[in-house]
């Protein structure tokens, strides 16, 4: 071990030492924590007996939300035929659906891996609930993909760099798990109820969203009370590099559902230079920021984001 990776092992160690007490030791967590275990057992449902599944959907009508998509107000997505929007939809909630189901394993394997482990012990009763809720969300998504589209968009998302402090890591998971589920919830709290949908996609939508709505609740908890606590414990420039970390990951996500496969499925000629097209327009900028604006407001009134802006990659 060089002298570098025993300090960052330390400083780890020493970090989770003190978690009971910055997790245990806040009595309104606590009384979230239990509020949010009540309401996900009155709440609860057989995911496998919520749905129907007819056997297919019409390729007629749009299956995400206009708005929603990547193109919205581009000047490429202005040169496309209604025809190929319609396909475009399709194949875009594929890739968002796709998105969720990668997003949630990630989130599974880090929620089971913090389970009855030192220092989480408040949380462990509502963490069985999380991975319960979201073993279904996984496989709702998934059988979505399955039937209609005959498969899943595999996971290209690429991980980048963390900023190398040891004491912020358990807060940038958290903050990236809220992250992507407030993204998430924008998408499915407009398409639970556009009834330009198809039921059936309307229904795993607003399904997700109610179940979604406590576990950000949840979310936003524990990521300002580990960022309240980071504030004592590093200086400005470490609490500065923690904000570009989180920012890069959200325009990233943000560029995850602009999908080069999702444009070929769509028929769309050149789906790499589409990409990049559409990337490049400023409507998707307004795009990033419309889609994220729920989680950026949250980090600016919580002093972790010193500004509501994410920068282009
Ligand atoms: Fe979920
Ligand atoms: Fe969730």
């Amino acid at each position: 071990m060089t002298p570098e990776s025993a300090d960052s092992a330390a400083r780890t160690a020493g970090y989770l030492a003190e978690l009971p007490d910055i997790l245990g030791g806040d009595k309104r967590f606590i009384d979230i924590l239990g509020r949010l275990t009540a309401m996900s057992e009155r709440d609860y449902y057989d995911p496998y007996k919520l749905f129907e599944w007819p056997s297919s959907l019409s390729e007629d009508g749009y299956w995400m939300s206009p708005e929603l998509m990547t193109v919205y107000g581009t000047e490429a997505g202005a040169a496309l035929t209604d025809e190929q929007l319609r396909a475009l939809s399709k194949w875009e909630s594929i890739n968002f659906y796709s998105l969720n189901v990668h997003g949630i394993r990630e989130l599974l394997t880090q929620i089971v891996g913090r389970i009855h482990m030192p220092g989480y012990e408040v949380a462990s009763e509502y963490f069985h609930h999380i991975i319960g809720e979201e073993n279904d969300h996984m496989w709702f998504f998934a059988k979505f993909c399955l039937t209609y589209a005959g498969k899943l968009y595999p996971d290209r998302r690429m991980p980048f760099a963390a900023p190398g402090i040891p004491e912020a890591d358990t807060f940038l998971l958290f903050a990236r798990l809220l992250i992507f589920e407030e993204l998430v919830d924008v998408f499915n709290q407009k398409m639970g109820d556009d009834e330009r949908l198809d039921p059936t996609i309307r229904k795993i939508n607003k399904v997700h969203h109610q179940d979604e709505s406590r576990h950000i609740a949840f979310g936003r908890q524990i990521v300002a009370l580990l960022h309240a606590d980071l504030r004592r414990r590093l200086v400005p420039e470490q609490l500065a590099q923690l904000e570009a970390y989180v920012k890069r990951y959200m325009r990233a996500s943000a560029e995850s559902l602009c999908s080069p496969a999702a444009f070929r499925d769509a028929g769309l000629p050149e789906p790499y230079a589409l990409r990049r097209a559409v990337l490049a327009d400023p409507a998707f900028d307004a795009f990033a920021h419309r889609t994220l604006k729920r989680s950026l407001t949250f980090m600016t009134s919580e002093d972790i984001f010193s500004n509501g802006r994410i920068p282009p990659l």
